[in-house]
């Protein structure tokens, strides 16, 4: 099929990269996936391959790899992207948190930016690499583009695993369950229990609070729990699957609101920070910023992720 005539490019062909890429192009809706690394043959191999998967699964959508240089070659081939997903950068090893990452990976996502501002200088940015929120600040510092145009994923894969450790401890279907996480991606992380419910009941009336705290605590620390079991990189399956999403919604112009990193300004009384929260999304990236009701202490932890990824966005100008 591969009906929208758009391209998406995803720069990074690790584990990240490469299973964005395969979602994305199994969706058949994309004319192009284009898939780059800086390893030889790397985003070329994988992509023969998931074209060759293409009369299997039944799909038209064509993938691109190719290897760039440190020097921007190979960008030509991304030229005109609609959508760039930006995955390049080291992820955690066990122990680590996602901030031990902020100066390798700042190098890698401000010279990955500036590519991408260069050839494709209307995309749709979607950043994933780690620490997100302060990746996802230096990518629309260094792009120069409109911050509507730059967005985070976290949380969509925040409120996923909220939603599966709900859904495995009430014993029901995830399709049965509604959660919600805001904030920061990391130890900020603002699940938002007013929001969440369990076949339509109040999150409150099916589980005790001490087990609630428990989920919560689990879900804040949930990319390390996945960390520490594989012990070389991190996880993938659902994080792609929430990138992926983000970007059909923007190749769609879907509308569809969900939990993203994005520039908040003046919503919930918070302005000029990158900060989780509920967004529509369409083809020029978010719409507008969702507000909800917050219960007190939700909203002051809201805040209080935004006052601790403030200083460390700042900071990311100068690494
Ligand atoms: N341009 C393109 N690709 C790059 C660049 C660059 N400048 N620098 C590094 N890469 C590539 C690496 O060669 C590697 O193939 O990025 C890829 C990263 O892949 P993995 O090591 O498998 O890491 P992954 O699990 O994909 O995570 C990528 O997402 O969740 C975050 O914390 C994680 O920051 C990490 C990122």
């Amino acid at each position: 099929m591969a009906g929208t005539g758009k391209k998406v490019t995803v720069v990074g062909a690790g584990f990240y990269g490469s299973t964005t890429a395969q979602r994305l192009a199994e969706y058949d809706v994309f004319d192009t996936v284009v898939l780059t690394d800086i390893i030889e043959g790397k985003p070329e191999g994988l992509a023969l391959d998931l074209n060759q998967s293409r009369p299997i699964e039944g799909f038209e959508t064509k993938v691109v790899g190719v290897t760039t240089g440190t020097d921007g070659s190979g960008y030509e081939a991304t030229a005109g992207s609609d959508i760039v997903v930006i995955t390049a950068g080291l992820p955690r090893k066990p122990g680590m948190s996602r901030m031990d990452l902020i100066e390798t990976n700042a190098k890698i996502v401000r010279s990955v930016a500036e590519q991408v501002a260069k050839h494709s200088p209307d995309a749709v940015v979607i950043v994933v690499s780690n620490p997100l929120d302060e990746m996802t600040a230096l990518t629309a510092m260094a792009t120069g583009f409109d911050k509507k145009k730059v967005i985070g994923q976290a949380g969509m894969l925040d409120t996923a695993r909220f939603t599966n450790n709900v859904a495995e401890a009430a014993n029901v279907p995830v399709s049965s369950v509604t959660t919600l996480t805001l904030g920061s991606h990391g130890d900020t992380m603002v699940p938002v229990p007013s929001a969440c419910s369990v076949e339509g009941k109040p999150l409150s009336d099916v589980l005790d609070q001490a087990k609630i705290d428990e989920l919560v605590d689990r879900t804040r620390n949930g990319g390390a729990e996945v960390v520490a079991l594989l012990k070389t990189g991190s996880a993938y399956y659902a994080p792609s699957a929430a990138a992926a999403r983000m970007a059909k919604a923007v190749a769609q112009d879907s509308g569809a609101v969900m939990p993203v990193c994005t520039w908040v300004d003046g919503e919930y009384g918070i302005a000029g920070v990158y900060l989780g929260v509920e967004a529509e999304i369409g083809a020029g990236g978010v719409r507008r910023v969702v507000e909800r009701d917050l219960s007190d202490s939700e909203l002051t932890g809201l805040k209080a992720a935004a006052a601790a990824v403030r200083a460390k966005q700042a900071d990311v100008a100068d690494l």
